[in-house]
């Protein structure tokens, strides 16, 4: 995968170089016009909004208690600051809560990768998944309909009746207005530490090879090492939720297991050979989205870039590209600080947050009984 990611980058610039006619040089800025800005995708404003006032809705989980907005938290770049994310009342989770910024020009979705369709599929996940949301969809369906600013909303955004189809439409609307903005990379703004750092990870740190395109992702899964966490196997909680996972998962021996087997679930090979592969992740929005990895086992982008370093993790299946790197401390130092450069804005203001808490109580429709919504 390494040759035909570089070899279509080499055939990209060897294109440029032809069409201006100039030697086969890699000049900076052509390539960061390779990697970014991110495109922003077109919205239907008024569906937005309406997935806008869902997201931060915590009536769509089972007892009321938790929103997307409670795991996805603006601040942190629509993650939660946790190694491993909560999880329903009476659960907790098993891996990090990913970031959602540009999550809608993603190929597929989850650290296994698996969903593979869109963004509707993603929604209901969420949503249904007993140690996420555990919401039954008509329960939602009919907890929205007595809500008149949704009767409103819904209407509005042309989506007719409050309904489930409804949310699960409206909700990757509003996705879809999550995306990168304002990072120095982008602006041309980037230290001379950030540039060195640069051009180490399209160089002779390897990283480009599975971090490309604008989002910094091959979306592709692969197996890096990443040690497992602990916390996952001694907190009985997390653990029967991933045991409760695997076993739906069809994941062999799940309950001798002591690690989480990521890819695994998607094509079961016999011989194990997706155990511990991940989804690359985006590198975009890093300096708000610690800890790091599936399981946040790393709290530093410098502990992150010195595992590389050092070849990545111990593992049978681990990819043979990661090898011992051999940076000195201050090239580790430039390729973080150029990591941080691709930080941008946080979609933080009113135009992404609700100026106000959603009420989880309302005025009930009178006489709803005789009312049609
Ligand atoms: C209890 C915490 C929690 C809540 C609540 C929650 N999520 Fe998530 N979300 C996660 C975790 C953890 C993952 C990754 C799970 C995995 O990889 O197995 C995730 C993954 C995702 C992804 C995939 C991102 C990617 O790049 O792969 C999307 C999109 C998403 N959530 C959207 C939502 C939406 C929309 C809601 C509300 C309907 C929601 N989430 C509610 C914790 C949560
Ligand atoms: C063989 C493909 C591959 C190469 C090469 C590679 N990465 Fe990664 N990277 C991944 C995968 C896969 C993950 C996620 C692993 C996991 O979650 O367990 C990851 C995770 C990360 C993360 C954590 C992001 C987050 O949000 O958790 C950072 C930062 C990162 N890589 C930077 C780099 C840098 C810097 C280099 C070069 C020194 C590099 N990567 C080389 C595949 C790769």
């Amino acid at each position: 995968m390494s040759t035909s990611q570089s070899g279509g980058y080499i055939r990209l610039a060897l294109f440029s170089a032809l069409l201006s006619g100039s030697a086969l040089v890699f000049p900076a800025t052509t390539v960061a016009q390779d990697f970014g800005p991110v495109a922003a995708p077109e919205v239907n404003p008024a569906r937005a909004e309406l997935g806008k006032r869902l997201f931060f809705d915590k009536r769509l989980s089972g007892d009321a208690a938790l929103s997307c907005s409670s795991c996805h938290q603006p601040d942190k770049a629509f993650t939660d600051g946790l190694a491993l994310s909560e999880a329903y009342p009476g659960s907790k989770g098993f891996r990090n809560t990913p970031t959602l910024m540009n999550t809608a020009l993603r190929a597929n979705w989850f650290h296994d990768s698996r969903i593979g369709t869109n963004l509707n599929d993603v929604t209901r996940e969420n949503l249904t998944e007993d140690y996420i949301m555990n919401m039954d969809m008509r329960l939602m369906q009919e907890r929205i309909k007595q809500d008149p600013v949704y009767v409103e909303m819904f209407e509005k955004a042309g989506l007719g009746e409050p309904s489930n189809g409804g949310v699960r439409k409206a909700i990757p609307e509003y996705l879809k207005t999550l995306i990168s903005r304002g990072a120095p990379f982008d602006k041309g703004e980037m230290s001379p530490a950030a540039q060195r750092g640069f051009d180490l990870f399209r160089g002779k740190a390897g990283c480009a090879a599975c971090h490309s395109g604008p989002l910094f992702t091959d979306d592709k899964v692969h197996n890096i090492g990443v040690p497992e966490n602990p916390d996952l196997w001694s907190d009985p909680m997390r653990h029967m939720t991933w045991v409760a996972f695997a076993s739906f998962m069809g994941v062999e021996n799940y309950m001798n297991m002591r690690r989480d087997v990521g890819a695994q679930i998607l094509r079961h090979p016999a011989d194990g050979r997706d155990i511990g592969s991940f989804r690359t992740p985006t590198l975009r929005e890093l300096k708000y989205t610690a800890p790091y990895m599936h399981n946040g086992v790393f709290d530093t982008l410098f502990e992150v870039v010195s595992f590389y370093n050092q070849g990545g993790g111990d593992d049978p299946n681990k990819d043979p590209r990661l090898r011992p790197l051999g940076l000195t401390h201050a090239e580790q130092k430039d390729i973080v600080v150029f990591l941080e450069s691709l930080s941008g804005d946080l979609l933080n203001t009113p135009e992404f947050v609700p100026a106000a808490p959603v009420p989880t109580n309302y005025d009930a429709i009178e006489n709803w009984r005789e009312t049609t919504n």
